[in-house]
């Protein structure tokens, strides 16, 4: 057997399409500003590639690039003006920051209704208790690929691998809230490939590469991986064991090329969202 592949490429593609199509019909231009601190070559890549599709999509993207010396008071003062900036819909301050700047008090002073990362208290908050807010971006994309992969999730047993702020604990609140049974597995869950063997839906998302096995997966599951290695040789792979995995699951998302671009389909789609209820 060999499992379909989710193409999260061309998913994004088609979102993307319809968000430029969204911003066209609108009588002000949404804005969406990406603060970077610091030199990190991963983060400049995201970055670059967050404010094109912005521009693409007719939103106003623009970064602020800030040296790695700044200090903790100066970060705070950049995101108080963008909170009261009436042009700027969205913020996202790209993480990790470099040390020693910590994360939690910038997040923590980004209005919560310009939080397109999802991450402010309050956002993820709303999200655990089913109420509507800004979802941060990945785990917006993961539930838009397991949709499009033809999930059941009413009932469905659901393992998140993983327990991140960023990842893991928001895809456990989606799954949950759309009436799913999760298990939130991590570093010290024991019987790992067994609990992982009763799971219909499998989201991986620890940072270790091809951890996820083939015989850890039910036949027929259908698994997102959420995780991107650069392992020696240079190539990219995820969280889970590629070639094993699509001999046993039902479906299963690449890596490059499943989750990766639809978070940036879903920056834009917050950034939309953001926009339309500030502005009315
Ligand atoms: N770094 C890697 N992924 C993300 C993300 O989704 N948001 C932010 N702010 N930083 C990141």
């Amino acid at each position: 057997m060999s499992a379909a592949i989710i193409d999260g490429k061309s998913v994004a593609a088609r979102l993307r399409a319809a968000i430029a199509a969204d911003v066209a019909g609108l009588p002000y231009r949404p804005g969406l500003t990406v603060v970077i601190v610091g030199e990190d070559p991963a983060s400049q890549v995201y970055v670059r590639s967050k404010e094109k599709a912005a521009l693409a999509a007719g939103i106003a993207g623009r970064t602020i690039r800030l040296p790695a010396s700044s200090s903790e008071a100066e970060l705070l003062a950049v995101v108080r003006g963008l909170n009261a900036d009436p042009e700027v819909d969205g913020i996202l301050v790209q993480l990790p920051l470099p040390a020693p700047l910590r994360a939690q008090p910038i997040i923590d002073a980004i209005e919560p209704s310009k939080d397109v990362d999802g991450l402010h208290p309050i956002n993820a908050g709303r999200l655990v208790n089913g109420l509507p807010g800004l979802v941060a971006c990945t785990p917006s994309g993961a539930m838009k690929l397991l949709a499009e992969a033809g999930a059941t999730l009413r009932g469905a047993r659901a393992i998140v691998i993983g327990r991140s702020v960023l990842v893991g604990r928001p895809i456990a609140a989606l799954l949950t809230n759309a009436d799913a049974t999760v298990t939130i597995a991590h570093s010290r869950t024991r019987e790992l490939a067994a609990e992982c063997r009763r799971a219909d839906i499998v989201i991986a998302a620890v940072g270790r590469p091809e951890m996820v096995r083939g015989d850890w997966i039910a036949p027929g599951a259908i698994v997102i991986d959420v995780g991107i290695n650069r392992i020696a040789d240079g190539t990219l792979v995820g969280d889970v064991a590629f070639a094993e995995a699509v001999e046993v699951a039902g479906a299963v998302t690449p890596v490059p090329g499943g989750v990766g671009p639809m978070t940036i389909a879903c920056l834009l789609e917050n950034t939309v969202s953001a926009a339309k209820a500030r502005r009315g």
